[in-house]
């Protein structure tokens, strides 16, 4: 198959650039490098062992985005283009909307246009909202707590209303819960361009001695030692169930899919610590602080509707997922090259 990657250079699109080219299929890249580096573009080359295509462009331009999609055959997209940084999304919800909601808007449109079916949407756990139970199943209600929550609620929602006017539409929306870890080789990461607003790539930098301590943000949850608790999955795992959706929304006459992508197990902020120390043999100093707004006590994914539908299931454990990202971050402790 002939798959248009959007976001295919950040860091959960190069992971699945590299299953899909592992699978066999023939993959277009389009990133405007708005949040990565070109320099992914040539490990992805050396690790997958062909070119991998790459047009820098912002895909809010529609009319070269279809014109790609028909030049270059495209039989499928995967959708990861979008601005993820949960504060900045506070302070410019403009660009946020623009940017996200706008992006699935081109995508779709440029789909419709050279009536291409398939689409893997890159959604998240963050649409459930602060009030869900954990267990979360995919069919509790959606809502958010700030801009970039709502642009994944609000293209889910345009999503699901294309699917209803266009039936022969095949979208797979995805709800990732906590991406973490690397390539086992080393080569590809996660590389934040400015201070990691995330916890793990935080944990990395101070284990490697690019930052000084750790801020734990509360320890008065109701959780097991009152941090907070989180599914984290191993990236190489999310790529897995990008596959498998992309296989599945192939071979299923459904227009409308949703699936958690996410291990069913909760990991709190200290054990993470932890388990990182033990994997890196550094020490990880932290500083309990005050709460971060917004944050909620416990989130964790249902996975079973992907493991039935899809045969999808989330196998690498905490200390692999601590381990590849050390392996990543103690090879790369600047991130990729600026050139
Ligand atoms: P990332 O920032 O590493 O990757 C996104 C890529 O998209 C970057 O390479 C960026 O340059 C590119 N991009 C952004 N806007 C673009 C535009 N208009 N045109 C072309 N390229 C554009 O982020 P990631 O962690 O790999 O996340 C991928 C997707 O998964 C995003 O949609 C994100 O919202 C979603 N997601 C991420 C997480 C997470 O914790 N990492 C969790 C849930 C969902
Ligand atoms: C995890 C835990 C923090 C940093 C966010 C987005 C969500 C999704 C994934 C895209 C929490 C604690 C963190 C630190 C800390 N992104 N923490 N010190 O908040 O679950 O989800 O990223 O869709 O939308 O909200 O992930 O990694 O930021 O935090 O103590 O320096 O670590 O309080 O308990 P989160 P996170």
């Amino acid at each position: 198959m002939r798959v248009l990657v959007t976001g295919g250079a950040g860091y959960i699109g190069s992971h699945t650039v590299l299953q899909l080219l592992g699978a066999g299929h023939d993959v277009v890249v389009v990133d405007d490098f708005s949040n990565s580096r070109p320099a992914v573009v040539g490990r992805l080359e050396e690790l997958g062992g062909r070119p991998v295509p790459l047009l820098a462009f912002d895909v809010n331009d529609t009319d070269r985005l279809a014109a790609t999609m028909s030049d270059e055959g495209v039989e499928a997209v995967v959708h990861f283009a979008a601005f993820k940084a949960v504060g900045e999304s506070v302070a410019k919800p403009l660009e946020y909307y623009r940017n996200n909601v706008g992006a699935t808007m081109s995508v779709l449109e440029a789909m419709l246009r050279t009536e291409v079916a398939h689409l893997v949407f890159s959604s998240s756990a963050t649409v459930y909202g602060p009030d869900a139970p954990v267990p979360m199943t995919e069919d509790l209600p959606t809502s958010a707590t700030n801009p970039y929550g709502w642009t994944k609620v609000f293209s889910e929602q345009l999503l699901r209303d294309a699917t209803v006017a266009h039936p022969w539409l095949r979208v797979a929306l995805l709800r990732y819960f906590n991406p973490v870890g690397a390539h086992p080789s080393g080569r590809i990461g996660e590389d934040p361009a400015d201070v990691p607003n995330n916890l793990m790539p935080y944990i990395a930098q101070v284990a490697v001695g690019r930052r000084e301590r750790l801020a734990v943000f509360g320890d008065d949850y109701d959780t097991v030692d009152g941090t907070g608790v989180r599914d984290y999955i191993h990236v190489e795992d999310l790529a897995a169930g990008h596959l498998a959706a992309l296989e599945w929304i192939q071979e299923h006459d459904r227009a409308l899919s949703v699936w958690n992508l996410g291990t069913g197990h909760g990991t709190s902020v200290l054990e993470l610590v932890h388990a990182f120390e033990e994997a890196s043999g550094r020490p990880v100093p932290y500083d309990v602080v005050a709460r971060r707004a917004g944050d909620v006590a416990s989130s964790w994914a249902d996975p079973t509707r992907a493991e039935q539908e899809l045969g999808w299931s989330a196998s690498r454990t905490v200390a692999q997922m601590c381990e590849d990202t050390w392996r990543w971050q103690q090879a790369n402790p600047e991130g990729y090259p600026a050139v």
